[in-house]
């Protein structure tokens, strides 16, 4: 078995090689901290660094490997990692927008996707999914999440590991998943990266853990670790999270990987008086592999001479590290990934973008549609397509593009373009920078509005506002473009808003003027296909914020299952609310228009109480009202309305997406059990306390039936 050879090959190791094994460095590739190094070939050839990132193609990573492979001394392959979040060189929405597709079954199939174009250019390993709950639009890599939800988190976190890793890590097609990271970095105190955690463990425990539980029951290889601290210990130094949680409560087997330099981060974070001190903290508490800071290498033979860490705690790390080596294969054959033929055809395939426009047709979100303006008629003569975001290749890519290249895609401009044909007369105008301050464009923007019978308006962020390191203090659209958005509505003419934005932003006057917004995120490869489909309606949105948006920036962090307080929000004056802003989302969470639309009704209860160990079966009947087949997301959610502890005022446990015909009816059921109406009590356990509960299903989390139910 695997086991017994790996424990041969430890017996072979000096401690350097097995330190080697637990040290990352990246290639001269695209990096995204402080630290490079030029010698890593050097590294390689000796055996002492087990793997490497930022480099891939099969002929690039083939080169590196044959370089461990025959000019170490022991030969052991390097694994081969990237961050490889959105598709490799087909690129897919950014994850924020495939969530609000609520298929986790297509991330799955878009995380496939993306696998097998990786593996067949020499990757082994993604450092994805990242999996924090991200309730806090401030924070830039809310655009990495599954947004605010743990429940909808979990269901895409799981699908995704299920489809980089498929069922056999030895298939060449597949490479290894990291659930990232660990844990609660998606907290950052004000939404600012990398800052301060601190947290109830009940918290954490309800809300950011369930989605790394669940990545970790798919059978995710490794874990990284987050940069920020939690309580008080950063989590690269954390025991709590690392031993007692990951090791000790959930027997996890696979490694975990240090966020970048996080290790010598931990001096600045005050919690390490120096490197030494950095590693300690680290291998204590079952951190295997180091990226990028070098100091397993500089400190460890040495705390293992003094005794301050012992050989063992390093085998157990190579260990873990060495058996997914093995199970990937590559001791087999070390370069069965770098295949330049596969690579070759894999690539940009038909077939991969073909997945990619559907994935980005299903993450667009409709969220207004006055008088039905969209989908608009392919008869028009005239139409303006205006704005920074309309016929850039560049930010439809995303943050974290990978091998993506701008080249490939698809923009607005051109999708509409080929829609079109050549019937339409297109007025397309920049109108604008998408951060710059000039208004220079806007005369032109404006003159090609007043000509058309309907304007097209794309604006939004630069990719790079979202993802690592891109926090912002405003959602405001940046620059000018607002101010360009009021002047060509001031035209008269019909105005399709049509966002690109890696967060929710705050659009509270584009909703109470423009007649139609569609939420685009950052679509990808084919996005610009996606949205004329959608446009021209060859496609009937059904996307679903996987995120609320706020009405202004000063009501975040604002999620939907946040509690009630002893004074919720009324007309009177003491109680829970801001004075200066409506007290509500602009958009709730689950929000989301269709070109049909559906009614809801029936909900109905098997039983109207039950115990702890019974299972309810919960039926509504949803009708498509339009005329127009659609897909609608039917969502349930709980709430406890009074425990130990108290609870969140709504809790989503369960969603469906069905298609239904015009005027077709549906019958939709959920079961529930037990566990669904657990929490964690004060003790850290988890319970179902009796008491009364309400049931609620509808079309997002404020739009809702409801009914009662009693656990006795
Ligand atoms: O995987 C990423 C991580 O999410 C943020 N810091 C850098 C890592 C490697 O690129």
């Amino acid at each position: 078995g695997i086991d017994a050879r790996v424990d041969s090959l430890l017996d072979r190791m000096t401690l350097e090689e097995k330190i080697g094994q637990l040290t990352l460095f990246t290639s001269d590739l695209t990096t995204t901290g402080p630290t490079m190094r030029d010698d890593y070939r050097k590294l390689i050839n000796e055996g002492r660094t087990g793997a490497i990132f930022n480099a891939y193609g099969a002929d690039y990573t083939r080169k590196l490997q044959k370089m461990a492979v025959e000019n170490s001394r022991l030969g052991i392959p390097l694994l081969f990692g990237y961050d490889v979040i959105h598709g490799f060189r087909t690129i897919f929405p950014i994850p924020l927008a495939e969530a609000a597709s609520w298929d986790p079954d297509l991330a799955r199939r878009s995380a496939q996707t993306a696998a097998r174009e990786a593996a067949a250019a020499g990757l082994h390993w993604t450092f994805a999914p990242m999996v924090d709950v991200s309730r806090d639009p401030r924070w830039g890599r809310i655009a990495e999440s599954a947004g605010e939800d743990p429940y909808l988190n979990v269901r895409f976190a799981e699908e995704r590991v299920r489809g980089f890793q498929g069922e056999d890590l030895e298939n060449p097609e597949t490479i290894l998943a990291t659930a990232k990271h660990f844990a609660a970095y998606g907290a950052a105190e004000g939404g600012r990266d990398y800052n301060t955690v601190n947290m109830s463990n009940q918290r954490l425990w309800e809300v950011y853990l369930p989605p790394f539980k669940a990545a970790l029951d798919a059978g995710v290889g490794t874990f990284m670790t987050a940069f920020n601290e939690y309580n008080g210990v950063p989590a690269t130094g954390s025991q709590y999270l690392f031993n007692t949680i990951l090791r000790d409560a959930w027997n996890f087997e696979g490694f975990v990987v240090t966020d970048y330099t996080s290790i010598p981060e931990m001096i600045a974070h005050g919690a390490a008086a120096g490197e030494t001190a950095a590693v300690e903290m680290a291998m204590n508490a079952n951190v295997d592999m180091d990226m990028q800071s070098g100091l397993y290498l500089k400190e460890l033979p040495r705390l293992v001479e003094e005794g301050r860490i012992s050989e063992e705690q390093v085998d157990r790390s190579v260990r873990r590290i060495l058996r997914l080596k093995y199970e990937l294969g590559l001791f087999q054959d070390p370069y069965r990934y770098s295949d330049a033929d596969r690579e070759d055809k894999e690539l940009l395939s038909a077939r991969n973008r073909e997945l990619a426009r559907k994935v980005a047709r299903e993450s667009v979100v409709l969220l207004k549609n006055e008088n039905n303006l969209l989908p608009l008629s392919r008869d028009i003569s005239e139409l303006a397509v205006i704005g920074p975001l309309a016929d850039n290749q560049q930010e439809l890519l995303g943050s974290w593009s990978a091998a993506g290249d701008a080249d490939d895609n698809v923009t607005v401009l051109e999708g509409i373009r080929q829609k079109l044909g050549g019937e339409t007369a297109i007025h397309y105008r920049r109108g604008s920078d998408i951060t710059g301050t000039s208004a220079d464009q806007f005369d032109e923007a404006v003159q090609a509005a007043e000509q058309a019978e309907v304007a097209i308006v794309v604006l939004g962020e630069e990719a790079l506002m979202s993802g690592e390191a891109a926090s912002r203090a405003t959602l405001d659209l940046p620059g000018v473009q607002q101010e360009l958005l009021e002047q060509i509505h001031a035209t008269g003419t019909p105005v399709v808003f049509v966002m690109m934005n890696g967060r929710p932003l705050t659009i509270t006057w584009a909703d109470q003027h423009i007649p139609a917004i569609l939420e685009t995120w950052f679509l990808g490869t084919e996005g610009g296909h996606a949205i004329a489909d959608i446009l021209f309606g060859d496609d009937n949105p059904s996307g679903k914020l996987p995120v609320t948006f706020p009405r202004a920036v000063g009501q975040v962090p604002y999620y939907y299952n946040h509690k009630n307080t002893g004074r919720p929000m009324t007309d009177q004056k003491y109680t829970s609310k801001y004075i200066d802003v409506e007290n509500s989302p602009l958009y709730p969470f689950g929000y989301g228009l269709s070109y049909t639309s559906f009614d809801y009704g029936g909900l109905q209860l098997s039983r109207q109480t039950m115990r702890p160990d019974d299972s309810l079966h919960i039926r509504v009947e949803v009708e498509n009202t339009g005329k127009r087949e659609g897909e609608e997301v039917v969502q349930l959610y709980i709430r406890d309305l009074s425990a130990s502890v108290t609870r969140p005022i709504k809790e989503m446990r369960a969603f469906q997406k069905i298609k239904l015909q015009p005027g077709q009816e549906k019958t939709v059921s959920f079961t529930l059990t037990g566990e669904d109406f657990s929490f964690y009590n004060q003790e850290l356990k988890k319970v179902v306390e009796p008491g009364r509960f309400k049931i609620f299903v509808g079309t997002n989390a404020r739009d809702v039936l409801e009914t009662e139910l009693l656990i006795q």
